[in-house]
Formats: structure tokens, sequence, C-alpha cells
């Protein structure tokens, strides 16, 4: 009775809630249908940190539809930290008008006649980590000046935010875009520390897993009160975090540094494909406007992005690592997978991989390649030459090059 009693409540509650309509009913869950393959795109910030302006930004929006970046699946271009001018005396916030003098709904619109969608960064706290005006205490405001110019994406970082709460903070922004009414991408940018996966598939679409990526393949950068960490640290770092991944919400382990410079082309090959391994956020974070032919050519490798933008979305892992020879695997579509052999010593190794005798089995959706009964057809992803001819029914025999990947798409054969 008692039961029946405080369900008729409830029910009269959500009734009459219902009956006011719902101007007082905050929605704190995300925009759905977004993201439901990993974010594809580009952010300033690696490589141009607070240098940017609208005509860098329209010109990066012209490569990425010159380059053959857009027709391989890459949408947004997202201006990082430093966009910002002033508060207004109403307290709008302001594109920094030396930088940005048409505005951000002129740019938006310049970035949509491209076929592309535009993405801006602000932080929860009272200022940007670049020291420029935050959105506490703005949140609305924010979200409702977004909307107007037409944004699509929001990357949302974490510094001064002395006294708040994560969850609450990043809630708190998600009720404001939904309330603004355009749906939206969310990329929380809270560095894994009060453990967005774990509260963050409602809120958001993607969320960092760590500190600030650095440009090198294996080496940690220490800035005294902050560590960065190279693509070898910040991939360790993803053990344990897979079972959260999945289409509409994305562990996040930071931007591409591709093309940047500081990796040979083996180890721009090892970075891009282990982030198409583990499901990651494809962000390019290098200069659009001029890239060898070797950064196009990872950038734009279609099958490596195949296999990030699968439809099942399952995060890869780690079978096995043994002197510095990693396997890592990913399920795929109708039964394939995707095996990659990640050589982290300064050596060339030889592998000899007999398909029958490895256990590769992914245990949180239950998914066994059973090579020992499955022949496969297999297709190396960087090798142009190679046509698939082969199959799982013999040993594959390869040499990873130091600091290199060779990594395969297995195929059912029929
Ligand atoms: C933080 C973020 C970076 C970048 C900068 C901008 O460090 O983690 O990705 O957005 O702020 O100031």
């Amino acid at each position: 009775m008692k039961k029946l009693l405080s369900y008729l409540f409830t029910l009269g509650l959500s009734i009459t809630a219902m009956a006011q309509g719902d101007n007082y009913v905050q929605d704190y869950t995300k925009y759905q249908g977004l993201a439901l393959t990993p974010p594809m795109g580009w952010n300033s910030w690696n490589k141009f940190a607070c240098n940017v302006d609208e005509n860098m930004i329209k010109q990066m929006a012209d490569a990425m539809v010159s380059n053959g970046m857009k027709a391989a699946g890459y949408t947004y271009i997202n201006i990082d930290d430093c966009w910002h001018g002033d508060r207004d005396a109403k307290g709008f916030i302001h594109p920094d008008a030396t930088r940005f003098p048409s505005g951000m709904k002129a740019l938006a619109d310049y970035v949509h006649s491209k076929g592309l969608k535009l993405g801006i960064y602000s932080d929860a706290g009272s200022q940007t980590c670049g020291g420029r005006p935050g959105s506490r205490g703005y949140e609305f405001q924010d979200a409702l000046t977004y909307a107007e110019w037409g944004i699509d994406y929001l990357k949302y970082d974490w510094c001064n935010t002395e006294g708040l709460k994560a969850e609450g903070a990043y809630k708190t922004i998600t009720a404001a875009l939904k309330k603004a009414g355009r749906p939206l991408v969310l990329s929380i940018c809270e560095w894994g520390t009060d453990k967005p996966w774990e509260w963050g598939q409602n809120v958001g679409h993607l969320w960092r897993t760590t500190g600030d990526i650095y440009n090198c393949f294996d080496c940690i950068k220490d800035h005294g009160t902050w560590k960065a960490w190279g693509v070898m640290q910040i991939l360790d770092k993803q053990e344990g975090l897979r079972q959260y991944a999945g289409p509409g919400h994305w562990n996040d382990p930071d931007m591409l540094e591709v093309g940047n410079g500081a990796l040979t082309p083996g180890e721009d090959r090892a970075h891009f494909t282990l982030w198409a391994m583990i499901a990651a956020p494809l962000i390019a974070g290098n200069d659009l406007r001029s890239m060898s032919k070797e950064t196009t050519e990872v950038l734009t490798n279609k099958e490596v992005i195949a296999i990030s933008q699968d439809k099942l979305g399952i995060q890869g892992f780690k079978v096995s690592g043994e002197d510095g020879l990693e396997i890592w695997a990913k399920p795929l579509d109708k039964g394939d997978w995707a095996i990659v052999f990640l050589n982290r010593g300064t050596l060339s190794k030889k592998i000899n991989f007999e398909w029958a005798k490895q256990k590769v089995y992914d245990d949180i959706n239950k998914l066994d390649a059973a090579f020992a009964t499955t022949n496969y057809t297999i297709k190396n992803v960087w090798d142009k030459k190679d046509k698939g001819a082969s199959t799982t029914k013999k040993a594959f025999v390869a040499d990873v090059p130091a600091h290199d990947v060779v990594a395969l798409r297995l195929t059912k054969k029929k």
C-alpha cells in the first residue's frame, strides 16, 4: 500500500511537471545520435597553441577539402583555446575582434559551406587554460551564443575550476547546451582526473583519459607542476578503460601529433594505427595547408580509417606484449578482426605468427577470433602492393621495423 501511494505521488508530480511544460526542467543528458563512430577532424592546439585567427581556420577548412581528408571522413574544424575576446556588459562572450573580425557566425557559415562542421573551446572554470574567459557562471549564456553562431562541437576544459566537482560542472554545460537547442558534440576535457568514463556516458560524447599529449613517440615532458605524455605513454594509460567506450561515448587519448615533425614516418603510422585500434577520436593536430605526401598518406589511409570507424565501435585491446613487441586486436563488423603488431623497441623485429596457436578473445564482448577453426583472408593495410591473397591457414611472416607497426585486416573466408 505504501509503495502504491508513493508511486501515485511520483506520478502526480511528473504529470504536474508535464502540465507546466519543460520550462523549469533541466535535462542533464547529452544530445543522442551524435558521434556514433569516433569523431574525425582537426584542432588548432597541438600545432598553433594560442595563435589562431579566422583566415587560418578558413584555410584549414579549404585544405581539409582539397587534400582528401574530407573525402576520407574528417568533418570537424575545431578552434581550441584563445579565440576569445571579452564579455560585454550583459555577459555575452565575443571573439577576439582582431583575430576574428568577421565574427564566429560568419566563420561557421564558411566552414558549413565547405560541407564541414565548426568546433569551439571553453572551460568549466573562471578562465581557460590560456587565461581567457571561462564559462563558469555563464554556462547557459555561452551555450545560447554557441547555438546562435552555429557551433557543432564544444571542447570543454578543466582549468581554474577550484571548488567545482567535475560531474556536476559537465552536467551543467550539457543542460545548457540542451536548453540552447542546437545538437552538438560535447568533448569532456577533464584529463581523466575524476574518472569521467564512470559518469560521462550520458553527459558527453568523448572524454579525455589523460593529461596532454607531447610531441614525441616515447618520452615524458615534465613541466614542473604537470607532465605531458608521449604517444606510447598515453597508449599505456588506456588500460582498463575499453569497457566504457562505444557508439556515442569514447575514451579520448588526446589529439594526433601526426605530421608535426617530431615523429618519424613509422612512428606517425604507429600513432595513427593505434589510435584507430583503440577507437580514439581522430583529430589531426598538424598544419593541413602544408602536409607532406607521407603525412597525407597516413591521415587518409582508408583501411585504417575503416578500422577506426567500424560500426560496432569496440575499443581494441592488447593481446600480448613481449620484448617490446605488442599484439593488438580489434573486433570488427561481420566477424572481421584488425590485428596490429607494434614494435616499441629500437631494433627491427621478425614475426612468425602461427594463427592456430594464438588465442585472441575479447572478454568484454565475448568474441573469439577462433583462428584454430576459422580461416580469414589477410590484408596488410599499410602495404599498397598486398592484394589480400594470403590467409590465416599459413603463418604470417614479416619484419616489424623499430617504432612502427604492421597492421592487418582479417576477413572471414566464405
Ligand atoms: C589544456 C588541454 C589542451 C588544450 C589547452 C589549451 O591543456 O588539455 O588540450 O586545450 O588546455 O589551453
